[in-house]
């Protein structure tokens, strides 16, 4: 049965992240307090804006998942949006991206 939980799962994660591995529960908590944090510092801890755009489901659903991925590992460059591919695995980018569109808490 347990075993079975965890298919549907990780099959529920496939669907929305293709080819991703979801980062483990800890690493989800330190992601969870980043974005708060520090892409909070710009993009507002509710995310609703601020020196960088607002972040919320509403807005991002217009924007690929994996062109969230991009941005969130390169950054933009010409504005303050810095890249995170030092500090962000592409899976903790794709976990992040699902955050920010709310298909993940
Ligand atoms: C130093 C300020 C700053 C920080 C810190 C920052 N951002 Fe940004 N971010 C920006 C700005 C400014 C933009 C808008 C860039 C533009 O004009 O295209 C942006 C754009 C984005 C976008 C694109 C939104 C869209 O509608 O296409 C995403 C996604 C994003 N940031 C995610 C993050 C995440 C996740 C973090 C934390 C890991 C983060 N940002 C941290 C300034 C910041």
């Amino acid at each position: 049965m347990r075993l079975g939980r965890a298919m549907v799962l990780m099959i529920g994660w496939g669907l929305a992240m293709p080819a991703a591995a979801e980062p483990s529960a800890d690493r989800r908590i330190q992601l969870r307090e980043m974005v708060a944090q520090d892409c909070g510092s710009c993009h507002g801890m509710t995310r609703k804006g601020g020196l960088g755009s607002p972040l919320l489901p509403e807005l991002l659903s217009q924007v690929s998942a994996e062109g969230l991925i991009e941005t969130i590992l390169e950054g933009r460059p010409g504005t303050p949006m810095p890249p995170w591919k030092s500090m962000l695995s592409r899976d903790d980018a794709a976990w992040i991206a699902a955050y920010l569109m709310g298909d993940v808490k």
